[in-house]
């Protein structure tokens, strides 16, 4: 009956992920994975016999209640934090379960051979440095941790001492290591993760994911779980093959994201504008105007539609450009935002069509044709320093090349940079109009002026 209700539960992570893989199947895929978490619960509850219907339905209670809750108050500009916190819960029950299976091996029907030891000893390596790199992740993304400068060789170092303990345990089972095997890799999270900082945050977060993956894996063949082993490696495989697609999205190596944060700080600090050249700004009558002569706009959008959530009105004053004949457009960068598909999932809560929607690839090519690029909110993305800048913390990023445009219109608060921490350049140029204000504001006062205008 378990194995059934466990097997059952796999195949729906596995339709969930699949679901959660295109915008038009993402809510069949979540129903998946809350049917497929409720069958791994009644398979776990039947699986152990030493707990009381009474303590488990209030664990269910408590952890469900707090589920809930955090999903109805946390915004979708606190996902990413949100994910880096419920990922370091995860690190601390595959410690806590650990020290179970060890202490307590009957309760787990867990032999302790020296195979079992040496999944013991990972899950509880992996999932100490998921615990606190992910603590640290959610403190930094929640803005309550600066960076912090540590020796790269200090890693190194706390790196070669877990895997030292981590050998002498599984050799010996000795307590003694197993005790500074979790205290090494505690402190081993916390080093690696301080120094990074910026747009590597997202990465890091990812990583994590795929470590507490590893880590339930790791686990689930200790405490002989076979829903834990394929969910681990579901989550696993998939954290890492984000972080694979992040990296790629930004033209960095995993290894550069983790390793060689010291670096970039130094050059963020040299990398802010000094001078104060002539800007051109522009009022929503301009804009209308600019869009109104128009025959093709497209619309780039940021971290900043989001904070805004300038999603609808940039659909409105879409359908009110078509309906006046303009061609309308989205693309999306593959880094747009805060975390993967975040553009596309704003867009489609909008109401937006997929057709209209491109990716980098797909669009880089129309800039130089088109008339108006609409940038909402985005910075980095756009940003050619990226291209000409080898000192900058993103070079090396594709970018949508909305410079290439006849004119550029960017809505945002203030010249300030965005989340690397490097100035614009196209701030300054002769075919960009700033809008400064509020990107939602802005484009609302936009659609007044074009429907108030004849055609
Ligand atoms: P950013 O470079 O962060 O720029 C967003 C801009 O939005 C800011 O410059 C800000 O300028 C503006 N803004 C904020 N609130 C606004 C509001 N209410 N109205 C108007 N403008 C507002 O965002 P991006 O261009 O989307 O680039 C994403 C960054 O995140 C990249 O560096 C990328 O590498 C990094 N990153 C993303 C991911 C994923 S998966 N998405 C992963 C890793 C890293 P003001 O303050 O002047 O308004």
């Amino acid at each position: 009956m378990v194995d059934a209700l466990f097997l059952a539960a796999a195949v729906c992570f596995i339709l969930a992920l699949r679901g959660l893989s295109s915008a038009e199947t993402a809510c069949r895929g979540n129903l998946f994975g809350i049917f497929g978490m409720i069958l791994a619960c009644v398979g776990a509850y039947l699986s152990i016999n030493f707990l009381d219907m009474g303590f488990t339905l209030l664990a269910i209670a408590i952890g469900g209640g707090i589920g809930v809750y955090v999903a109805r108050v946390v915004s979708i500009t606190a996902l990413p934090q949100m994910v880096a916190g419920f990922h370091s819960l995860i690190g601390l029950a595959a410690v806590l379960i650990s020290f179970g299976a060890y202490y307590a091996p009957g309760l787990f029907r867990c032999a302790c051979s020296s195979c079992n030891v040496a999944e013991l000893g990972l899950g509880l390596a992996i999932g100490a440095v998921t615990f606190v790199g992910s603590a640290v992740a959610f403190m930094k993304l929640h803005g309550n941790c600066p960076n912090y400068r540590v020796p790269q060789m200090l890693n190194v170092f706390f790196g070669a001492l877990v895997l030292s303990l981590f050998s002498y345990f599984v050799f010996t089972g000795s307590e003694t290591a197993l005790l500074l095997l979790a205290a090494f890799s505690l402190i081993l999270g916390g080093t690696l993760v301080l120094p990074i900082g910026g747009a590597d945050m997202p990465v890091v977060v990812s990583l994590l994911n795929s470590y507490s993956g590893w880590t339930a894996s790791g686990i689930g063949f200790t405490i002989d779980n076979d829903l834990l082993i394929i969910t681990g490696a579901l989550v696993g495989a998939s954290g890492a093959i984000l972080s694979y697609i992040m990296c790629r999205g930004m033209n960095r190596s995993i290894l550069d994201v983790i390793f060689g944060s010291v670096d970039r700080i130094e050059s963020e600090d040299r990398l802010r504008i000094s001078e104060s050249r002539p800007i051109k700004c522009g009022s929503a009558e301009d804009a209308a105007m600019v869009l109104r002569n128009a025959r093709s706009v497209i619309i780039v959008p940021g971290y900043g539609m989001a904070t805004s959530r300038a999603q609808y009105a940039l659909k409105e004053m879409a359908d009110v450009l078509r309906n006046r004949g303009v061609g309308v457009k989205y693309a999306i960068h593959p880094v747009a935002g805060r975390m993967p598909g975040h553009m596309n999932v704003l867009l489609a809560e909008a109401g937006v069509s997929y057709e209209d929607v491109f990716e980098l690839e797909a669009i880089n090519g129309e800039f130089p044709s088109c008339d108006v690029a609409y940038v909402v909110g985005a910075n980095d993305i756009t940003n050619p320093a990226a291209l000409n800048d080898p000192s900058c913390s993103i070079y090396g990023m594709p970018i949508l090349e909305v410079g290439k445009a006849a004119t550029v219109l960017f809505l945002k608060r203030s010249l300030g940079a965005g989340y690397a921490g490097v100035d614009n350049e196209l701030f300054f140029a002769s075919n960009t109009m700033m809008l400064l204000g509020d990107a939602k504001a802005t484009t609302e006062d936009v659609i007044k002026v074009l429907r108030n205008s004849g055609r």
